[in-house]
């Protein structure tokens, strides 16, 4: 009745109680976007229980993932999502992993990717999405080579990754390249992929599982360990090669909003919102597959000349901050353009590569509608991939807690497959997907994979990480 023995403190005495709120904003590090109260922790507890059942269920089934680790990377080859994960554990950010992992695939992933290779990336310190909107970084592509064919020019891939660097690193340039010079003078074992396309274009020394070094490649990587990123950039005139947009445009995909860079993943963006600007009880994944596919033959009819084209090596990375880095390079062809001609002989440990049409690059990051909803880092190998992975994903694998293993199984799904003109036909090797229109198109005779989805889901604080089975690489965490 009376009030409590609190509410007579003499004056003077320090109230000691614990139910006085904590100081809002102390320790800015630790705030995490996502916190709640019981019930989320209770949801949260929920979610976790479900998860790690799947992880395990995922695991036996694929084997290549886990949840909750402070970092991911997810890329076509597995020494380069180490690399990536490693520049993560030295205290690095996510330009800092996907720099020393895209750098890794230039050496072990030739036929997709090169120090000159052109390049799109999508960034997102998304706990800062509130203000800020992803980040679109370009370089390289077919406008580079009109005009100006410089007869030395410092090779693509190190300058955007110099200038990328210089603006968003935290350690120093020379970790970012020592992971691929380690390779490239000890020697890795040459991929299945690699090999196969070696051999169908006729260029020797390229054994499947055969070891192989690449001293002239560290040789020359070394000598820029010496330099900063800042000198470098001063002498590379890096701002004019590269191009960043912080104003890039949201895509609805139904509930979802996608910003994706790189011609293919303008194509893919404009295939996912119109698959599902349908109404939503019509959302199912072969409805939504339907609708990517018509939208993918249209655009590719439509484009022409136009149309997208070359290899890729996409690669997604999520640090222990939750900044998001979706990045793609690749080449107007396997090895480049100038591969195996007598120019190339020059003395440079790079190969040159001027595309003539837009490249295929498709990274993409996919968020939902809540903030601490599910979000996905994409990088995507082609168009194609992005548009019919993420289609898979979103519709199947977005609403229940069963979005964590429908994520894997809708990435790995199979895809049908827009050939130049936009023909269809089904990948080799897979089941054919459920749609009574396109079960009886031709199969793809090509013994070369088609291009690889690499993802990181993040779900509230979990990360689920996969590496495509068609790029041949394995997810990294940490
Ligand atoms: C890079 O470093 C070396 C050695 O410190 C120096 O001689 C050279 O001038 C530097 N290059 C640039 C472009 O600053
Ligand atoms: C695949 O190869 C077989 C035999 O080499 C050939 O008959 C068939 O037409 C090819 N299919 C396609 C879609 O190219």
């Amino acid at each position: 009745m009376s009030s409590s023995p609190d509410l007579q403190l003499p004056p003077g005495v320090v109230e000691l109680r614990e139910d006085v709120p904590l100081k809002a904003g102390s320790g800015s590090t630790s705030t995490r976007l996502c916190a709640g109260g019981p019930r989320l922790i209770l949801a949260a507890f929920a979610t976790l229980t479900a998860a790690i059942t799947l992880a395990l269920l995922t695991q036996i089934y694929y084997g290549d993932y886990e949840v909750v680790p402070h970092g991911s990377v997810s890329s076509s080859a597995a020494p380069c999502s180490r690399a990536g994960t490693a520049a993560l554990r030295a205290g690095g950010r996510a330009l800092d992993a996907a720099a020393a992992a895209a750098l890794c695939l230039a050496v072990l992933a030739p036929h997709r990717t090169s120090l000159d290779a052109s390049g799109s990336l999508v960034y997102w310190e998304y706990r800062s999405s509130r203000t800020q909107l992803p980040t679109v970084v370009e370089w390289g592509g077919e406008d580079a080579a009109s005009g100006k064919q410089l007869t030395s020019r410092p090779p693509r891939l190190l300058v955007a990754l110099a200038a990328l660097h210089a603006k968003l690193g935290v350690l120093s340039w020379s970790q970012a390249l020592q992971p691929a010079i380690d390779l490239a003078r000890e020697g890795f074992l040459v991929s299945e992929s690699l090999a196969l396309e070696a051999e169908s274009r006729g260029i020797t020394g390229y054994t499947s599982t055969a070891h192989r070094t690449e001293p002239a490649l560290a040789d020359y990587l070394e000598s820029l360990q010496s330099n900063t990123t800042a000198e470098l950039c001063a002498a590379w005139s890096c701002d004019g090669a590269v191009r960043w947009r912080d104003d890039a445009a949201a895509v609805s995909v139904g509930s979802w909003r996608a910003w994706a860079a790189g011609a293919g993943g303008a194509l893919a963006a404009e295939a996912l919102h119109a698959a599902f600007g349908i109404d939503s009880l019509q959302i199912t994944p072969s409805n939504v597959l339907k609708g990517v596919v018509d939208s993918l033959r249209t655009q590719w009819q439509t484009a022409g000349a136009q149309a997208p084209v070359g290899v890729a090596s996409g690669l997604a990375v999520v640090d222990a901050r939750d900044t998001y880095a979706a990045l793609v390079t690749g080449l107007s062809m396997p090895f480049g353009s100038d591969a195996g001609s007598a120019e190339s002989e020059t003395g440079t440990p790079w190969t040159r590569d001027e595309p003539t049409a837009p490249l295929d690059l498709a990274p993409a990051i996919v968020v939902d509608q809540h903030v601490c909803g599910t979000r996905y880092v994409m990088g995507a190998e082609s168009g194609a991939a992005l548009a019919e992975g993420a289609a898979s994903a979103l519709s199947g694998g977005g609403a229940g807690a069963a979005g964590a293993a429908g994520a894997v199984d809708a990435v790995e799904g199979a895809r049908v497959v827009v050939l130049p003109g936009g023909a269809l036909a089904l990948e080799r090797g897979h089941s054919p997907p459920d749609l009574p229109d396109l079960a009886t198109l031709p199969t793809l005779n090509a013994s070369i994979p088609l291009p690889a989805l690499n993802f990181v889901q993040q779900r509230g604080d979990a990360l689920l990480s996969h590496a495509d089975s068609r790029g041949g690489g394995v997810a990294s965490r940490f």
